[in-house]
């Protein structure tokens, strides 16, 4: 059985492929909602209806266990799907989401005061990294900025434009005198080297958190990872291909990735 990656998007892309460079022996499935993306602003219920959907494809695709490489997901439907969609539908499979080895990975090698998270307004609103990051230390201060503008120009090749109102969001955040920030969405891991150049905080990207917590995970686990085919596969699935998604995956993966559409239901 396969590992499933879902994201919103493309943005997921540069996730899957840090995950596959750290565990390349298993088979992997991508699947991004390139139709319906951006989520960032969308409710609760329509986030969760799209999660089911992908969740549904994945394992009737043969996955074992999913990565919900989407944050917005993770913050607004990953308890929903593991407390009721899971035992319902697939009890012996697993969705693992971001926002909770994120949150950890924050306090690994460092212990801010006062943590600052870039994050799609729903993940904002939810409230879920301000409640995972003070699991992990009570007396933690988080600012939380919500960026609606960043998936949008990824997804859409507008390149030119981010340094501009990347600037924008993060003079707003190091106004709360943070002493690290987060990526809190996969897509901005793209973004990590414009925000280093520009903060000279610690900046916590989960293309470089995820693959050694999955690698954690799969340890802990051996009645999961006994379930995972090593065939070093690979699936590229997306709900609509442009011309502009096969060169951002292309941009995102490092490499020409085969695209191949399907239909969610
Ligand atoms: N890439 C997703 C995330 O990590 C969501 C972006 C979006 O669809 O708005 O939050």
């Amino acid at each position: 059985m396969k590992i499933g990656v879902f994201d919103s998007g493309l943005g997921g892309l540069a996730i899957t492929q840090a995950i596959i460079r750290r565990l390349p022996q298993y088979d992997y499935l991508y699947l991004g909602d390139t139709k319906r993306v951006p989520y960032g602003g969308r409710s609760q219920e329509t986030i969760h209806e799209f999660t089911s959907q992908a969740l549904t494809y994945l394992f009737k695709n043969d996955c074992q266990l999913i990565i919900l490489a989407c944050n917005t997901a993770s913050a607004e439907a990953l308890r929903k799907s593991q407390q009721e969609y899971l035992p319902h539908n697939y009890p012996d499979r697993r969705v693992l989401g971001m926002i909770i080895p994120t949150a950890e990975a924050v306090f690994e090698s460092r212990s801010p005061g006062r943590v600052g998270v870039l994050a799609t307004p729903s993940t904002v609103e939810s409230q879920a990294y301000v409640r995972e990051l003070r699991r992990q230390c009570i007396t933690v201060e988080v600012a939380q900025v919500p960026a609606p503008l960043l998936v949008p120009l990824l997804e859409n090749e507008g390149w030119k434009y981010l340094g501009a109102v990347l600037d924008d969001y993060l003079t707003v955040l190091l106004e709360s005198e943070i002493d690290a920030v987060v990526l809190g969405c996969t897509h901005y891991c793209l973004l990590k080297k414009l925000v280093r150049d520009r903060v000279s905080i610690p900046v916590i990207s989960q293309d470089e958190v995820i693959p050694e917590k999955l690698a954690n995970y799969l340890l802990r686990h051996p009645e999961i990872e006994d379930r995972l085919s090593r065939y070093g596969t690979r699936e590229f699935c997306v709900t609509d291909i442009t011309a502009g998604s096969v060169r951002l995956a292309a941009e995102l993966a490092n490499e020409v990735v085969d695209l191949k559409r399907v239909v969610l239901q």
